[in-house]
């Protein structure tokens, strides 16, 4: 079973839901619903997996650029496509709480940092364990996202202060950035590299030029806005160390992939990840621990959400 490129919403949800706010006093431990929910890790995996076998889609067909616009992607129910990602955790939260000895006492940070970690292993992808006890937030806002998500234009030293500012090495950064293995992005978000690069240069020069102008073909310069590019293009729906390798051939499809084969000092780890696969599986998993564990809510900080898209 291959994971639908959809499911990587859930995946981006977790990173984004973490980086938030940076208290943290209490530990996270593996065994924290070992008494109050002993199940949870096997009812959240199952969820997981049956709404992977109920989505159509999983052969990427719904990612192909449209011509005529009559590909799946001009289907009015993929408009937003962060739907299926969210309604994975909505399902894994009602599995859970049918439970009456779970019923409302696993919080939806745990079950997004659950639900993530299966589906990158039903992706193919390495399995760790997920350390847990985290209480939900009660504020949201677009601007804490703005300043805490990584641009896509980002440079080596910008992604660096980011990561570094929430504890995280350039290693670890490496290691996330490897997440791009699988998923997608919008036409919008890279169209400069293919366009309008710079006085001298149309193309990017550090991209890979065939792969440019595949890019140009799927991204015309008057695009819908919905239509999907994989950002790792040779196996978009597997969770491997494909994404270190394409970085080796200039086909890493923002500026801030890019730069970490091109600079100097990055250029090392992702040789390393691009030819050791268990290298880049285990530096991944001890980079998101350690992400697992910004910002997070303990003890009687929060709440524990009834509706994991709203606060109590
Ligand atoms: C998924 O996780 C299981 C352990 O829970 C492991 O045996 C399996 O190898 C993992 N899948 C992959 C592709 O690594
Ligand atoms: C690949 O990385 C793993 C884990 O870091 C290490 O144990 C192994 O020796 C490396 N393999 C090679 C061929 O370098």
């Amino acid at each position: 079973m291959k994971a639908s490129p959809r499911f990587i919403v859930v995946l981006s949800s977790f990173l984004l839901l973490l980086i938030s706010t940076r208290t943290s006093s209490v530990q996270l431990t593996r065994g924290f619903y070992s008494n109050i929910c002993p199940n949870v890790e096997q009812i959240v995996r199952s969820a997981v997996a049956q709404k992977f076998q109920q989505t159509f889609g999983c052969d990427a067909s719904i990612l192909l650029a449209s011509p005529n616009n009559k590909a799946e992607k001009d289907h009015p129910d993929d408009i937003s496509l962060a739907g299926d990602g969210f309604d994975t955790v909505v399902k894994a939260k009602a599995a859970v709480d049918s439970n009456p000895q779970c019923q409302n006492k696993v919080s939806c940070a745990d079950i997004l940092a659950l639900a993530t970690r299966d589906v990158i292993n039903l992706s193919g992808g390495p399995s760790y364990e997920v350390e847990l006890g985290r209480r939900d937030g009660t504020l949201s806002t677009i601007a804490s996202v703005q300043r805490r998500l990584p641009h896509p234009e980002f440079d080596l030293d910008q992604l660096n202060s980011m990561f570094n500012f929430n504890g995280l090495s350039q290693t670890d950064m490496i290691a996330l950035s490897g997440a791009h293995t699988i998923g997608f992005s919008h036409c919008n978000r890279f169209s400069k590299r293919i366009y309008n690069f710079s006085p001298t240069n149309k193309i990017d020069p550090t991209l890979n030029l065939q792969y440019a102008l595949q890019l140009r073909q799927s991204c015309p310069l008057r695009v819908d806005p919905r239509i999907a590019i994989n950002m790792d293009p040779t196996t978009p729906q597997t969770f491997d160390n494909q994404y270190f390798k394409n970085l080796q051939q200039g086909m890493g499809l923002f500026t801030s992939d890019q730069v970490l084969a091109t600079d100097a000092r990055s250029k090392n780890t992702v040789n390393l990840f691009a030819s050791n696969k268990s290298a880049f599986e285990s530096a991944f998993i001890d980079a998101i621990t350690k992400m697992g564990r910004i910002g997070v809510k303990t003890g009687n900080q929060g709440q524990i959400r009834v509706d994991c898209s709203k606060v109590n």
